[in-house]
């Protein structure tokens, strides 16, 4: 897997013709995403009439690894920004694993949704935008769905 990654990476670089220099910084981006108070998701759903999810616990998972958790605001919109390196922490673990979890039941915006289940999402690539000596591999919430208790 971060055979693959790198590989991925490497692509990414070549493509643009960039020498990457030493100490290059790559930085791994979830851009602004909505994690609505629905047990539909946002997938094709309009955004303007669903309800937000505020205050939820937000994990970057890859395969098991939880390589971040942030928190969405009071209008349900998260963002992640880390280093390359915080994905690769772990063996076997690469960008092509990881999903987006919200750990925060949804009974917590809404008392007639469950309590139990996730909400969770896969990421999808944008684009990569560089930055000096930063590369920002940018991605997105592909769209999040219900996931009931197994
Ligand atoms: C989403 O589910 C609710 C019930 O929980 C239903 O009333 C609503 O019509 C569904 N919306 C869509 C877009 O499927
Ligand atoms: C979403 O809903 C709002 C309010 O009902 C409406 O004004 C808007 O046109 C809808 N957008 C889409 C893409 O359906
Ligand atoms: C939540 O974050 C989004 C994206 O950064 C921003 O557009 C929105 O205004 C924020 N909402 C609140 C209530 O801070
Ligand atoms: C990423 O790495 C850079 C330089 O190695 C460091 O300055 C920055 O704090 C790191 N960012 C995070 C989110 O760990």
């Amino acid at each position: 897997m971060a055979m693959k990654l790198v590989l991925f990476v490497s692509v990414m670089v070549a493509a643009l013709a960039l020498p990457i220099a030493k100490g290059t910084n790559v930085v791994v981006q979830v851009g602004p995403s909505f994690v609505p108070c629905s047990i539909n998701g946002s997938l094709g759903v309009n955004v303007t009439t669903t309800p937000a999810f505020p205050n939820a616990r937000v994990q970057l998972q890859c395969g098991a690894v939880v390589v971040a958790t942030t928190t969405t605001n009071a209008s349900g919109v998260f963002s992640f920004s880390l280093n390359l390196t915080q994905v690769l922490l772990s063996p076997g673990v690469g960008l092509s694993n990881c999903n987006l979890v919200v750990t925060t039941p949804l009974s917590t915006c809404n008392p007639t949704l469950p309590p139990v289940g996730v909400l969770t999402s896969s990421i999808v690539f944008v684009r990569t935008d560089v930055l000096g000596v930063r590369v920002v591999l940018i991605f997105r919430a592909a769209g999040f769905r219900y996931i009931p208790p197994t």
